[in-house]
């Protein structure tokens, strides 16, 4: 039996013993996604995170969604296999920065994008992920909206909405979706004519709208799987394919950006979580993920409120 094959193994047997689930990110490694009991998109993980039964979660995604899944459930163990898992955007902006701006506008609604900490989001009146931040926005009756970190997700949401943002910081950005440009998507377009052009919205404003489709990484599953073309070229981290390949695998994915062409290709801080990580976080319960009551009650009745004005 393989190295892989034991630890596959091993993995399922301690999430039995100590009655523990694993959420997992659709970026994650294959073996990763395979032990995972939910894979899903930072909207849909946040959510299963609040529905589950289990004691204990394992989040096997950056450490902004495992503090999310934390602050959503204050009875339940939340561990992350490596908390130094972290994420551009979110180290972009913080708590005082956010302050100033909320002192500037006072009456403008604070809509962060979930790749924030949970100390920002504390502060926000809504919790946008990729999947809902147009919806939202276009609900809001607000002459400003503060809108953060991510500007490229700004600008999509402010073509979709017609509604003027304000950013902070102005300029955030997601490591791996910035690099894309449109020349890149000319080099694919010509390699892959027949395949289709799927976009994450942390891309490039030039890139959405070359796209045949736009949205969040489960979007883009539901996408593949319900049009009937069979190839497509894929514009978000690079294991996003093993999501593609596992759900939908009667078709063909091509990455626009592959690890010869850039060394940004693949998330380094979604690579961070390994299947080793994740054995070591069941076995020793490490590291747990605390978040002070006050922060995670605040943060999750932002969560909530953008829950209810989805409907
Ligand atoms: P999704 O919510 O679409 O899964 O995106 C999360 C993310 O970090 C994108 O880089
Ligand atoms: Fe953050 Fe970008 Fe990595 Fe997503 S892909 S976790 S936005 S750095």
């Amino acid at each position: 039996m393989s190295a892989q094959s034991n630890i596959v193994i091993e993995i399922k047997k301690l999430k039995r013993e100590k009655n523990a689930i694993i959420l997992g990110h659709n970026y994650m490694d294959y073996g990763v996604q395979l032990v995972s009991d939910f894979t899903g998109d930072s909207y849909d993980l946040a959510v299963k995170a609040m529905k589950t039964n289990a004691k204990m979660i394992v989040f096997a995604g950056v450490y902004f969604m495992a503090e999310q899944a934390a602050a959503l459930n204050p009875d339940k163990k939340v561990l992350s296999p490596d908390p130094n898992a972290g994420c551009s955007l979110s180290d972009s902006l913080d708590v005082d920065t956010l302050k100033k701006y909320k002192e500037i506008y006072p009456d403008a609604p604070v809509v962060l994008y979930i790749n924030t900490s949970i100390y920002t989001k504390a502060l926000a009146d809504y919790i946008v992920t990729s999947s809902t931040a147009v919806k939202v926005v276009s609900k809001l009756d607000a002459k400003n909206i503060i809108f953060g970190p991510d500007a490229n997700l700004a600008n999509y949401v402010e073509r979709k909405t017609g509604k003027k943002l304000i950013k902070v910081p102005p300029n955030g950005r997601c490591i791996v979706h910035a690099n894309y440009t449109k020349q890149l998507v000319s080099i694919a377009r010509k390699k892959y004519p027949n395949a289709l052009l799927m976009a994450h919205p942390e891309s490039p404003l030039e890139i959405l709208e070359a796209a045949d489709f736009v949205g969040s990484t489960n979007q883009m599953i539901k996408f593949a799987k319900e049009s009937p073309n069979k190839e497509f070229i894929v514009a978000t981290e690079l294991g996003m394919i093993n999501a593609l390949k596992i759900q939908v695998p009667d078709k063909v994915f091509y990455p626009l950006v592959t690890t010869e062409a850039c060394g940004c290709a693949r998330c380094p801080y979604m690579a961070m979580i390994t299947l080793e990580k994740i054995k070591r976080s069941l076995e020793e319960e490490v590291y747990e993920v605390k978040v002070p009551k006050d922060v995670a009650e605040k943060a999750k009745e932002a969560f909530e409120r953008t829950i209810k004005i989805l409907g």
